[in-house]
């Protein structure tokens, strides 16, 4: 390797027509300004640097040393002028890198923390920022400079294989969730790489397909988020998407990736495409466009590079700029400033902040008579579902984590102290997968047992989205009868069935949520998993995620569904993903048509009073709140402040969040009913705490996005602001007058 290194350097040394002794006066980056690094380096060079070097376990390149197995992607080092080498890691869930080495017994494992959804639903920003904390420090003590995360995509279809990196439904939820892992993740003085921007909404044909969508939805939607995560925490980098937008890559964008990003929202950082290993972008119109840096690159694209530039197809002044715009981001880079990793950060100390976090975004969907919390010891559990016994703690992909041991829900119940049906366990720990409960087994375990739990599982990842069938977004029928039978066997006696909904995404809920007493839904928990949701169970903590998006009672109910790539036909659904050829005319292949515009998640479902099976915003909690005091106050410069006093009126003590939704008044744009445009959650309040939650916005905030006028507009008239514990449970409303329209205008279209 050092030979291919002092190769690279004497042939770059030699194409600028420098002796090997002149080298000595080569700015070196650190020492000369960026400027003059970039005015000493030669064409070829400066390709090589925005040409990906590395590649998981195979060079593309070769200047780079192979020191951390699998990591996703490097930079290339040009050690005439000072740069080094800079690694990238994975993903939203943790550090994702190989946990073994050839030649050493030295293990690096990393924290599979609870997946986006899940942190996303803690409605807790603080929270998250600890966990980005414990990311960044993990990628910071294994050696590496740039997380690929976060994941931001908007939960459009709850089919997306990828859904479960990405936060919500809600753009202003994923914004504020996002900008807290940013600054969490940066903090160590580690980058991030805000992903995938934009509009990657679908897995199938990701890297062909056209999300062909109107201005409206992309400002309110699909960019609000990634606007409000660069505004507020300057992540480093940003990745572009694979997929076009209304009929331009995304990679090859110019408004997006310069007007949009660089000059309306203010990033000043470097764009890095998403892992294209295929050559179907142009990379001169990617480098004009914005795009510095081609993952994970392929040693043909540094001559590619070098060629646009000799046949002018790329200025150099484009060059230097996405050059300029690399070496800002190296200079900040932990291998730059040549710090000594550790290759040991602290996991147990990782673990405790999984489990805290993990305890706040496990939901409450449903619960009887007060079936839970299930704090008598004594209690013996019959333990069903293949799930209970392995579970999914995240997802697959590059977003999955190599954890050194993942914590299953007997473990956490038995750690506890609770007895689980040894037999049950038996037949589980045999079985390589979902078992069929027969009436007469149910009746069984029904008498020696005081209570079921049963855990369904789902996973899903990157490369596939899931499918509207049995298995995935429904139950089985092995799975639905093992509820019926469990359910009737234990309710014959009078015991109650509590059903933990293990997944990373939607499922259909509402034809057998009868069948249970109480539904936990702990998403994929990270490595804590069954220590987290007996923590729940048991009421050590109460619960208090709620959910980021709607859950309907059928698929197709979802505004989305007819353009998601599914066959469709009439309204009968052939079930199965769609396996053809690509093909740049078919529907959901080749484009895909966002038809449902800004009809996405509650605000349609709330607009159009669609019934659902839960709603967007709800979970339950042991103990009950009341709102009282609610107020908005105008501050300075067109910004307000609100609050309301949430008080415990229950028995035990627990944490509340508070929902901001504003209804607009009628005129003007169709709008939703309602939308969420700021939330907070309460610290733990003891039963008949109160506290006061403050929460702000601006006029901005309550602007609509205006085609005709490409601008974002505020109308004038009186507006509603409700303070609100689920976007179906309204508790306090106050009216907000304004008293004329205003206008922010925007740089450019994305058509
Ligand atoms: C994924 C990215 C990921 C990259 C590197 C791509 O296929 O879309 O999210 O960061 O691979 O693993």
């Amino acid at each position: 390797m050092k030979h291919q290194i002092l190769v690279l350097a004497v042939t770059a040394c030699l194409s600028t027509g420098l002796s090997a002794q002149d080298k000595t006066s080569v700015p070196q980056l650190g020492k000369a300004s960026i400027d003059e690094v970039v005015a000493a380096m030669t064409v070829r060079e400066k390709a090589t640097l925005l040409v990906g070097d590395h590649e998981f376990d195979y060079y593309v390149n070769g200047t780079v040393k192979d020191e951390i197995p699998d990591i996703a992607g490097t930079s290339a080092a040009i050690p005439r002028v000072g740069i080094p080498v800079t690694y990238y890691t994975d993903g939203p869930a943790g550090v994702n890198i190989a946990p073994t080495r050839k030649g050493t017994d030295k293990t690096f494992y990393c924290t599979a923390f609870p997946v986006a959804t899940m942190l996303a639903s803690t409605w807790n920003p603080d929270l998250v920022l600890k966990v980005g904390e414990a990311i960044g420090n993990e990628a910071l003590e294994y050696g590496c400079d740039i997380v690929l995360a976060p994941a931001i995509n908007l939960h459009r279809n709850p089919l997306c294989g990828r859904n479960f990196e990405y936060y919500s439904e809600d753009p202003v939820l994923i914004g504020k969730t996002a900008s807290a892992m940013i600054t969490g993740i940066q903090s160590n003085g580690v980058g991030t790489s805000l992903k995938h921007f934009a509009a990657n909404n679908q897995e199938t044909f990701r890297r062909e397909n056209d999300s062909r969508i109107s201005q409206r939805a992309l400002r309110e939607l699909y960019l609000r988020g990634f606007e409000i995560a660069v505004r507020e925490s300057h992540p480093w980098t940003v990745m572009s998407s694979y997929n076009l937008i209304n009929g331009t890559a995304a990679s090859e964008n110019y408004k997006l990736l310069t007007t949009i990003l660089r000059d309306e929202w203010g990033f000043n950082g470097f764009v890095m495409t998403d892992w294209m290993r295929l050559k179907i972008r142009d990379i001169a119109k990617q480098i004009h466009a914005g795009n510095e840096m081609m993952m994970p690159g392929y040693p043909e694209q540094i001559d590619d590079i070098v060629a646009a530039v000799e046949e002018g197809r790329l200025s150099e002044a484009d060059l230097d700029l996405a050059v300029k715009h690399m070496l800002e981001v190296i200079v900040r880079t932990p291998r730059f400033k040549g710090y000594k990793f550790s290759n040991d950060p602290d996991l147990a100390a990782h673990a405790e902040i999984t489990r805290t976090a993990a305890n706040e975004g496990v939901i409450l969907l449903k619960n009887e008579a007060g079936t839970l919390p299930l704090s008598d010891k004594g209690k013996k559990i019959a333990l069903f579902g293949y799930g209970s016994y392995d579970l999914f703690a995240g997802g697959v992909g590059s977003g999955e984590v190599n954890a050194a041991k993942i914590v299953n829900i007997d473990e956490g119940l038995r750690n506890y102290g609770f007895s689980l049906n040894k037999e049950l366990a038996a037949i589980y720990e045999g079985a390589d997968g979902e078992i069929g409960i027969s009436p007469a087994y149910a009746a069984m375990r029904a008498a020696d047992s005081d209570i079921a739990i049963v855990t369904l599982r789902r996973t899903a990842g990157e490369y596939v989205d899931r499918r509207a069938i049995e298995g995935d977004f429904y139950l089985t029928k092995l799975e639905k009868d093992m509820l019926k039978n469990v359910s009737e066997a234990f309710r014959a006696r009078g015991k109650k069935v509590v059903v933990i909904l293990n997944t990373g995404g939607v499922i259909e809920t509402s034809s057998w949520k009868e069948y249970a007493d109480a539904i936990l839904l702990p998403w994929q928990p990270g490595v804590e998993g069954g220590n987290t949701i007996t923590d729940i169970l048991t009421g050590k903590v109460n619960p208090s995620g709620k959910l980021t998006m709607t859950w309907p009672v059928e698929y197709m109910d979802i505004p989305s569904s007819k353009n998601f790539p599914y066959d469709f036909e009439g309204n009968s659904w052939k079930a199965g993903p769609v396996r053809d050829s690509f093909d740049p005319a078919k529907r959901n292949i080749g484009f895909t048509e966002y038809e449902e515009g800004i009809w996405v998640g509650y605000r349609y479902f709330t607009t159009y009073k669609i019934p659902v099976s839960f709603p967007f915003g709800f979970g339950l909690s042991y103990t009950s709140f009341a709102y009282s005091a609610p107020k908005v106050v105008a501050g300075k410069k067109g910004s307000f402040t609100a609050t309301v006093t949430v008080t415990n009126t229950g028995k035990v003590s627990g944490k509340e969040v508070v929902e901001l939704y504003v209804s607009a008044p009628e005129g003007g744009l169709e709008k939703p009913v309602m939308e969420l445009k700021a939330f907070g959650k309460t610290g733990e309040l003891a039963p008949g705490a109160s506290e006061t939650v403050t929460l702000t916005f601006t006029t901005d905030d309550l602007a609509s996005f205006d085609e005709s006028q490409n601008c974002w507009a505020t109308d004038a008239g009186t507006y509603s602001i409700h303070f609100a514990s689920s976007s179906d449970d309204i508790r306090e409303s106050v009216p907000l007058k304004m008293r004329k329209r205003s206008v922010r205008t925007v740089l450019t279209k994305l058509d």
